[in-house]
């Protein structure tokens, strides 16, 4: 059962963090707030730093990046050893990433996708469990890949 969840965005997403995090407290779920705080401009790889450390120092168990299309923020999170992340843009592919892929980051794009459809891929991304089996050893494969 996921109890904490890390939330970041850069300005692109920020209207859309609020949205999430009320939602995901509604669910009884922490959220842990790695910024931004305003509408200013900023650097979206700070904000995919903070919340892949806090996955990967065990602190949150997932985390949910937003930016305008989503792509920047998965990116520069996937660059950090152990982080998958995933830029979904429909419900399917938000299931699937945790079934098969075990991704542990959901990158959204708040100018390409609505609030409704997004806390919909969010519950999808949250309830699924990984299938293990096959997708294990792709898995393992992927943790290789880190070490290159
Ligand atoms: C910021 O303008 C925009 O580039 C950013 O939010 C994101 O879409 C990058 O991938």
């Amino acid at each position: 059962m996921v109890k904490k969840i890390a939330v970041g965005c850069d300005h692109g997403g920020f209207i859309y963090k609020g949205v999430i995090a009320n939602h995901l407290q509604s669910k009884g779920i922490e959220v842990i707030d790695c910024g931004c705080d305003s509408l200013d401009s900023v650097d979206y790889p700070v904000y995919a730093d903070k919340v892949c450390k806090k996955i990967t120092e065990g602190e949150a168990q997932l985390g949910i990046l937003i930016c305008g299309t989503g792509i920047g923020m998965s990116i520069a999170a996937n660059k950090h050893k152990g982080i998958r992340a995933a830029a979904c843009e429909n419900t399917f592919s938000a299931r699937m990433t945790r079934a098969h892929n075990d991704a542990n980051i959901l990158c959204l794009g708040a100018r390409v996708i609505g609030t409704g459809l997004a806390l919909d891929m969010i519950d999808l991304f949250i309830d699924t469990p990984f299938m293990g089996e096959r997708h294990t050893a792709r898995v393992n494969m992927l943790n290789e890949l880190d070490k290159k």
